[in-house]
């Protein structure tokens, strides 16, 4: 029996319904939707799709607060649906894995209902505190501690049905569960059982390093309760538990899980992903994304210090190397679109987003690709407040204006960092809603649908989807992007970006020039050997490897020089 589990080499996409395609004319996607769609994932190569929540629920945070876990919502479609999906995936060798929302749910779930009455059952299935006095106001009462939420505002609601506050860490309709209760954990654990029995590859975990709260709720020092919650020990007792009740259950079955982990460090990735400890395969960390957020947070967004996150992913690499084990990515739904963000959208766009794809992919881990990076797809040009339909924007609005900070700020960092730019729909081809709804998308189409979209990138050898299929690709082809050791090199360069990947004898040089401007690489080794290396990957269209005859290292660039947000991988 081999030991090393499938997801080592694979590639993950991921699926967000609501944008993804739309099967029936109402204007948002849904399973049936994806249906018709599997053919564009099966033909990227990809090994598996972690699918956004299709669970019932409210919508307020598009289907992170579920109020149902073991029915799919109306919106998306049915049970029946899921099932299918399940099996023309695993028909064609794609794995599934959902989403998995348990440090909270939504404050429709009938467990939150009946919570509310302090003498149910459930009541401790919450956490609930009574308010401490207010000083200036007898009568009145304030939160029980000092925490904020992730999205704003106190993380606690006053209930008047019981007369005592709830924790949220995010919305107030999505009341934190109390893990510190068995009977919670057990529920978890069977739904969680329920899914795998119909068919289910694995899970994605939202924010499971919040699950497990510090005894007596204390309040934290700069008032953020993430700094109070995410290093919590008993998060490592819960997942491991988890594994024993969940997984264990399956001994001829490998699944993929994948804890979403706010503020983790790479010390408490390496516990939660140690195979030895048997808790989670991986996690998606935040440090490499963070690291344009200004003073005031994500929503004061400052240029790219190539330098910061170079070093960081660099870190995470070392740290994680033969522990635990690292997720890849730079998009996802709740990000703005790296290209817009950290390429060059409008001059050097195929470039740029192009080398940041190839960049990630290019160390070790396992890569997620998010709906419609494989084509570049970019920021959405929004404008007016009223353009969003984020729970978090609409916060950020709000608390921005009261704090006084001038409409135009606001509404440009809005622009920049909103994760309804991840939202728009998929660009499937040049028609008015882009191929995604015959009816009126929910959210607006980009213009640039008309010339960036799937179909017209399909047959082109040079576009942004084709390099992304070879790059993926490659993964399975070459050892060295799985198991090599990792060495960055020139950390304090600010254009450029290169390192070398080793295993046996192979040795793999990556540069990349973060930039529009030639750029000129250091003297001596190993980047001499560039010029003269076998090339694995380029995304110059005369250096990309798959050129006719076999490119030489990138023919066409001037030697020992890269050219604006050009990438090659050469064999040194
Ligand atoms: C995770 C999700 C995000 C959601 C939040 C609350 O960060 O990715 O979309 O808003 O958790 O569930």
């Amino acid at each position: 029996m081999s030991t090393e589990p499938w997801w080592r080499r694979a590639v993950v996409y991921q699926v967000y319904p609501r944008s993804f395609a739309d099967s029936d004319g109402d204007g948002i996607g849904d399973i049936r939707g994806i249906l018709q769609r599997l053919d564009h994932i099966a033909a990227l190569g990809v090994d598996a799709v972690w699918l956004s929540p299709v669970y019932v629920s409210p919508q307020v945070d598009n289907g992170y607060d579920i109020s149902d876990y073991q029915a799919i919502d109306p919106t998306f479609g049915t049970l029946a649906d899921l099932d299918e999906l399940i099996e023309a995936m695993h028909a064609r060798g794609l794995r599934l894995v959902m989403d998995l929302v348990v440090n909270h749910t939504s404050d429709q779930h009938p467990w939150f209902q009946e919570s509310r009455d302090p003498a149910s059952p459930r009541r401790d299935w919450y956490i609930w505190r009574p308010g401490r006095p207010d000083p200036d106001d007898p009568g009145a009462t304030l939160p029980p501690n000092n925490w904020s939420s992730v999205f704003l505002g106190s993380a606690w609601e006053l209930d008047p049905v019981s007369g005592e506050y709830y924790l949220h860490s995010f919305t107030p309709q999505q009341p934190d569960l109390n893990w510190a209760e068995p009977a919670v954990r057990q529920a978890v654990y069977a739904m969680m059982r329920w899914w795998l029995d119909r068919g289910v590859d694995g899970f994605r975990m939202d924010v499971i390093n919040l699950i497990s709260k510090p005894e007596g709720l204390p309040d934290a020092e700069q008032g953020n309760q993430l700094e109070m919650v995410v290093n919590d020990p008993g998060l490592h007792r819960y997942l491991a538990e988890m594994r024993r009740e969940v997984f264990d259950a399956y001994p001829d079955r490998t699944f993929l899980t994948v804890g979403e982990m706010l503020a983790v460090t790479p010390e408490q990735a390496v516990l939660a992903t140690d195979p030895a400890r048997r808790e989670l395969d991986m996690v998606f960390q935040f440090e490499h994304m963070d690291v344009d957020h200004g003073a005031l947070g994500k929503y004061d967004p400052q240029p790219l210090d190539l330098r910061a996150l170079k070093a960081s992913l660099a870190r995470w690499q070392e740290m994680l190397a033969g522990q635990g084990w690292n997720s890849l990515y730079l998009n996802n739904h709740d990000q703005p679109r790296v290209v817009s963000r950290w390429g060059d959208d409008v001059r050097y766009w195929r470039e740029s987003a192009t080398l940041l794809g190839g960049v990630l992919h290019l160390h070790q881990g396992t890569p997620f690709v998010y709906q419609g990076e494989e084509i570049g797809m970019t920021n959405y040009p929004f404008a007016r407040p009223e353009d969003y339909r984020d729970v978090e924007a609409a916060r950020a609005y709000e608390i921005a204006t009261m704090m006084g900070l001038p409409e135009e700020l606001i509404l440009g960092s809005m622009a920049r960092m909103s994760r309804d730019n991840a939202r728009t729909p998929m660009q499937w081809d040049g028609d008015a809603e882009a191929g995604f709804t015959t009816g009126r998308s929910w959210l607006p189409v980009h213009q640039n649908h008309l010339w960036l979209n799937v179909a017209a990138q399909q047959d082109d050898p040079h576009s942004v989807l084709s390099f992304y299929k070879r790059l993926i690709a490659l993964r399975k082809a070459e050892d060295v992007i799985t198991t090599g050791s990792f060495r960055l090199l020139e950390p304090d360069h600010e254009r450029l970006w290169a390192f070398v990947r080793e295993s046996g004898d192979q040795r793999l040089l990556v540069v990349a020039n973060v930039s529009g401007d030639p750029l000129r690489l250091p003297a001596g080794d190993p980047f001499a050997a560039l010029d003269g290396g076998r090339l694995l990957i380029g995304n110059y269209p005369d250096g990309a490897g798959d050129a006719p005859g076999g490119a030489e290292g990138g023919a066409g660039a001037e030697p020992g020089v890269l050219r604006p947000w050009e990438l090659r991988a050469v064999y040194v």
